[in-house]
């Protein structure tokens, strides 16, 4: 059997010790999966004294020291877009040793120039924990899915998010409330702006994209909107009409007119068919479809994140590293991904769940109409729920399919009435 392939860990919280604690507890079947032993060599973290729960040896506080060691493999888990993780991958690559990582911030935002580090350095830097936990579709998107091209990813890629949705849904109860219980419950970070905001999605939406369609992670020119406006009502209304809402991340690729192919990539909260795949991800979980043109639409479902989920996406990356097999990073050349050719803002083209929160006066619904008919926004249906009078009524609409940019206009315009008393809400209905 050839030598042990020689492995460095940094970062021993949640991802990084279920990495040594599967690497440990399984070494026989990855020894035979893999075609040699899979050596921890050194780890490092911050606290040497830190209960653990798994035995550890070479221990250094300074993650760059592990460049030092003989290790073939520096795993990277511990997060940030820059600093010690950046330095570590950048230093790892630099001195000829392979880079595994579940990073999705620093990939979303330096992948490029990292991928182009280790593809000059003949080194493999494999991500697939940094999306979608253990969904192996980094490896489906790189590898498998390459005959036919790639129309669109569509994908539900934060567990935070989906379990919130979920809860208010299944208990009626707000955002906030959903959100602090999360928290208490450990769900949710104390600070849960990425989550909720839409960012860790964007992060991980920027690395699908450059995976489906050949272009630079560009988070610059994605429009981001998070989770934490929508409301009780929202997501009964969309019961009504046969729909559930889920944050999404949607990269899209479409044929424009003026400048040939064009990439929308956006994160939101969508309306999806009650009876469609995404639909039913519930919780904590993750799913995907990746519409593949003539080789069809496929979903992939499952934990997308955790201790054992992104161990596993993190183990298999190791063994294929063992095994010797070499992918370019991106599943092209890295130095030849294209600088993207952004969809115009606006430009998602669907039907809208528009909801407003008026005064109950006279000539409010004539308002709305007649804006949302100047920016040529047509409506499908409306319901109107009123409460006392003198409160406010909501009023819910969906539109015929339009341009997201016609709608935003239009609001824009509404927003600025004295008789609307919130900023009014509006959310795409997607076809599938
Ligand atoms: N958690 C998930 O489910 C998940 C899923 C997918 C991707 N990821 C990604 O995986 C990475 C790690 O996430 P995690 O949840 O495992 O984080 P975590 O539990 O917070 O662990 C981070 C680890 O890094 C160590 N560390 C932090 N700063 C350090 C420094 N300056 N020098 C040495 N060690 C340092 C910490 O040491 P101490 O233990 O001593 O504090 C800790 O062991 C992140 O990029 C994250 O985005 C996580």
């Amino acid at each position: 059997m050839i030598s042990p392939l020689k492995i460095a860990v940094a970062g021993l919280g949640t991802v990084g010790g279920g990495v040594v604690k599967a690497l440990t507890a399984r070494r026989l079947d990855l020894t035979e999966r893999a075609g040699r032993e899979l050596d921890i060599v050194a780890v490092s973290a911050r606290d040497a004294n830190k209960a653990r729960g798994f035995a550890h040896t070479n221990w250094t506080a300074d993650p760059l020291a592990l460049v030092k060691t003989d290790a073939d493999v520096i795993v990277e888990l511990i997060g940030g877009d820059e600093g010690i993780a950046r330095q570590l991958v950048e230093a790892a690559l630099e001195s000829g040793k392979h880079v595994v990582t579940a990073n999705k911030a620093l990939l979303a935002k330096h992948g490029k120039a990292l991928a182009v580090k280790a593809e000059k350095n003949n080194l493999q830097l494999k991500f697939e924990a940094a999306v979608a936990g253990g969904i192996p579709i980094v490896k489906a998107l790189r590898e498998s899915l390459i005959s036919h091209g790639i129309h669109s990813v569509k994908g539900i890629l934060n567990g935070t998010c989906n379990y919130i949705l979920t809860e208010m849904e299944a208990s009626g109860r707000s955002f906030a409330a959903v959100l602090k219980e999360a928290q208490a419950k450990g769900y949710a970070e104390a600070d849960p702006t990425l989550d909720v905001g839409g960012g860790d999605t964007a992060h991980k939406l920027a690395l699908l994209s450059t995976l489906a369609f050949g272009i630079a992670p560009d988070l610059g020119a994605m429009r981001v909107v998070g989770i934490e406006q929508i409301t009780p009502a929202d997501i009964h209304f969309a019961s009504e009409f046969g729909f559930r809402i889920k944050l999404l991340g949607v990269s899209r690729r479409s044929h424009d007119a003026g400048q040939g192919w064009v990439i929308e990539q956006v994160v939101h909260p969508a309306m999806v068919r009650a009876r469609s795949p995404l639909a039913n991800v519930d919780g904590a979980a993750n799913g995907v479809v990746v519409d593949a043109g003539e080789a069809g639409p496929y979903f992939f479902s499952g934990r997308g994140a955790g201790e054992a989920p992104t161990a596993s996406a993190v183990v298999s990356d190791l063994v294929e590293i063992a095994q010797g097999s070499f992918t370019q990073v991106f599943g092209r050349p890295a130095a030849r991904l294209a600088k993207l050719n952004a969809a115009g803002a606006g430009a998602t083209q669907s039907a809208w769940y528009l909801r407003f929160e008026v005064l109950d006066a006279p000539g409010v619904l004539a308002e709305i109409a007649g804006q949302l008919s100047q920016t040529g926004v047509s409506i499908e249906s409306m319901i109107q729920r009123g409460r006392a009078p003198s409160e406010s009524v909501t009023i819910v609409m969906i539109t015929h399919e339009t341009a997201g940019a016609a709608v935003e206009r239009a609001l824009k315009a509404i927003a600025a009435s004295d008789k609307v008393r919130a900023r009014p809400c509006m959310i795409p209905m997607e076809a599938a």
